[in-house]
């Protein structure tokens, strides 16, 4: 037997960096610069690439040119490009978009539901009822994030068993996958297994994915411990770009480089070319002006 049979033979990434790395970006980037980085993730072999967010422009200005980049970008049929969407307004706006799929997002933390998106966890699953049937009616698919799965910057722990329950409502919603987030990067491995294990009781593991952010260096020791548990969809973001502006702390997501490198390493297969990712890595750093955060980016393909 070798190693590799322990873990999925196969892992699907959505890349985020388009939408949770540049909404989270001091300066502002030029709508036509955000348009190039997807295009040129595009070309990478990436089968999801999250594209903008449908929000208020009041609450997160940087992604205020939604629409437009969206209509802009090259589309490529065997790639699906989805958004976030927090409430109807979002959801029309995102359907003028040609929007094909969506993302809503709740928390698993009440104080981080209020700060993030201004209403509680029951409020934000009623307004996600109206945005899922509308979705649906449209032939919209939609994904769910659950935001704090490991902790909160405001309220602290948050229980396993408050993410499951979350889970399956939005499950219930009509979501096909749910991507549970550790938007602060508090989590450690086994904590990590333990929050799965509670949601697995309520979703089944083929409609899982998980969203490590890297504040504490975690990420991939967290990713490791939950591809033991047969997960096989990862949120990563190039460069390592991301956090949340209304999550005090927060900082990358997981880099797609260095998320690639160890999957290949693994012999896990993602379809994905390495070496074009790093080079999409390098114009985030030189083209955008970003700091790339990604360790793989920096030192290079060395095996
Ligand atoms: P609110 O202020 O309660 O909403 O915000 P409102 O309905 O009172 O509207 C306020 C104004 O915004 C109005 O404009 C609306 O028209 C407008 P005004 O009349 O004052 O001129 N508005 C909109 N404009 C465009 N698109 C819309 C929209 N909705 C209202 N969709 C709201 C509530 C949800 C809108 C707001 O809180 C919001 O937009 N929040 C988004 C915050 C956000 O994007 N956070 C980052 C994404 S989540 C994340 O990063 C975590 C994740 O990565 C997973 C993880 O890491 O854990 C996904
Ligand atoms: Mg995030």
């Amino acid at each position: 037997m070798t190693y590799a049979t322990l873990f999925p033979a196969h892992v699907k990434l959505v890349e985020v960096g388009p939408r949770d790395g540049l909404q989270n970006e001091r300066n502002s980037i030029p709508t036509h610069q955000k348009i190039e980085l997807i295009n040129r993730l595009s070309e990478t072999g990436l089968t999801a690439i999250e594209a903008t967010s449908f929000v208020s422009s009041k609450w997160v200005p940087q992604m205020e040119d939604a629409l437009e980049v969206f209509t802009s970008i090259e589309r490529k049929s065997q790639i699906t490009y989805p958004v976030l969407v927090p409430n109807l307004n979002g959801l029309e706006r995102a359907v003028s978009a040609g929007v094909t799929e969506i993302a809503i997002f709740g928390s698993a933390s009440e104080a981080f539901s209020q700060k993030n998106i201004n209403c509680t966890i029951t409020e934000s699953l009623e307004r996600f009822q109206s945005v899922c049937l509308r979705a649906l009616q449209k032939n919209i698919k939609i994904r769910g994030y659950i935001s704090c799965t490991l902790g909160c910057p405001y309220q602290g722990a948050v229980s396993a068993h408050a993410v499951a329950n979350i889970a399956r409502q939005m499950i219930d919603l009509g979501c096909y996958e749910i991507s549970l987030g550790d938007t602060i990067g508090a989590g450690t491995p086994l904590q990590a297994k333990k929050m799965i294990h509670a949601v697995l009781d309520e979703v089944p593991m083929e409609q899982l994915a998980i969203h490590f952010h890297d504040t504490r260096g975690q990420a991939l020791a967290n990713i490791y411990a939950c591809l033991e548990l047969g997960i096989s969809v990862i949120d990563s973001s190039i460069a390592g770009l991301g956090g949340c502006p209304y999550a005090k702390g927060a900082s990358g997501n997981v880099a797609t480089e260095d998320l690639l490198y160890m999957l290949h390493g693994m012999n896990i297969d993602t379809g994905v070319n390495l070496a074009k990712v790093i080079e999409v890595g390098h114009f985030v750093q030189n083209g955008l002006g970003c700091q790339n955060r990604s360790k793989v980016g920096q030192a290079g393909i060395t095996q």
